[in-house]
């Protein structure tokens, strides 16, 4: 895939990417910084984030790793405010930090349900609460990773859609309250993405070759997929868009087991 943004398009920007060690946000912070934009990645182990920070290091910007777990809004405040003293600003937060796994709503307890919960939406809310002292002084985006989950009844993510489903919700609340202050709020929703972890966990060979025989674009979403959609939510090109959840899956939620098969 050739894709070509202006290589400064987010010169002397600096961003906070959760989750940003590994997987999609991996992508999404290492593209941040191949145009140019400072990036600190957080999360709860460190040993996720040193080897992606030293990348993003040699694409020739400032990185910054912090150890937070974005359930722990104290931890985060710290985070937050550690980024921007390294970097002296913050114009970028990308939510991207999530927990997920299979499991019945049958066999699903209470904690397992709160646990995923917690990661998804309420650290979305943190870590977005934390920093709009930060985005207020020049304006700002906030993208929100979402799912496709919730769009239907995704048997075994009961935890997962409902998290999911409240971050899209807080994706317009949050547009609507902090658009006065020039703030920016978005979501992206990935479908099953290939290199991450995500896949990894929740899919089997079978259910792959499901979805890129579903799929209308008839392949799995890469990381570059949805690297490229949020340099364009982040970026001044998608000036007047807010509130917006874009799905990034090749047409594959609103097709998938809806089809009428020849066999
Ligand atoms: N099936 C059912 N329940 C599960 C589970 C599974 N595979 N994995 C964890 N749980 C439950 C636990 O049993 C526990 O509930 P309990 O106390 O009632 O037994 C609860 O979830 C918390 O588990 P714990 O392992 O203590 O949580 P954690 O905070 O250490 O880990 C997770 C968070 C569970 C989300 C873990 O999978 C994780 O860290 N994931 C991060 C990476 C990831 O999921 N990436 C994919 C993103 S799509």
């Amino acid at each position: 895939m050739n894709v070509t943004f202006q290589p400064d398009l987010f010169k002397g920007k600096a961003a906070l990417v959760t989750g940003g060690g590994t997987g999609i946000c991996r992508g999404i912070a290492l593209a941040l910084a191949k145009h140019g934009c400072d990036v600190a990645i957080m999360s709860r182990s460190r040993e996720h984030l040193d080897g992606t920070a030293r990348e993003i290091e040699r694409l020739g910007v400032r990185a910054l790793a912090v150890a937070a777990d974005v359930r722990d809004a104290a931890a985060v405040e710290r985070g937050v405010a550690e980024a921007a003293s390294a970097f002296g600003r913050l114009d970028i937060v990308v939510n991207g930090a999530a927990g997920n796994f299979i499991c019945a709503a049958e066999t699903l307890t209470p904690n397992g349900f709160s646990t995923v919960v917690d990661i998804d939406l309420k650290g979305t809310f943190n870590v977005s609460r934390m920093a709009l002292a930060q985005l207020k002084v020049r304006g700002g985006v906030i993208l929100n990773i979402s799912a496709t989950l919730q769009y239907l009844g995704t048997m075994g993510q009961a935890h997962a859609s409902a998290a999911k489903a409240g971050v899209d919700t807080l994706t317009r609340t949050l547009a609507a309250e902090w658009g006065r202050h020039k703030i920016r709020v978005n979501g992206i929703a990935p479908g099953p993405t290939e290199g991450t972890e995500g896949v990894r966990r929740l899919t089997s060979e079978a259910s792959r070759a499901g979805v890129v025989a579903q799929c209308p674009l008839g392949r799995m979403g890469t990381i570059d997929d949805v690297a490229n959609a949020a340099l364009f939510l982040c970026s001044d090109a998608a000036s007047y868009v807010t509130g917006v959840t874009l799905v990034v899956d090749g047409g594959l939620w609103f097709t998938s087991d809806r089809m009428f098969r020849n066999d």
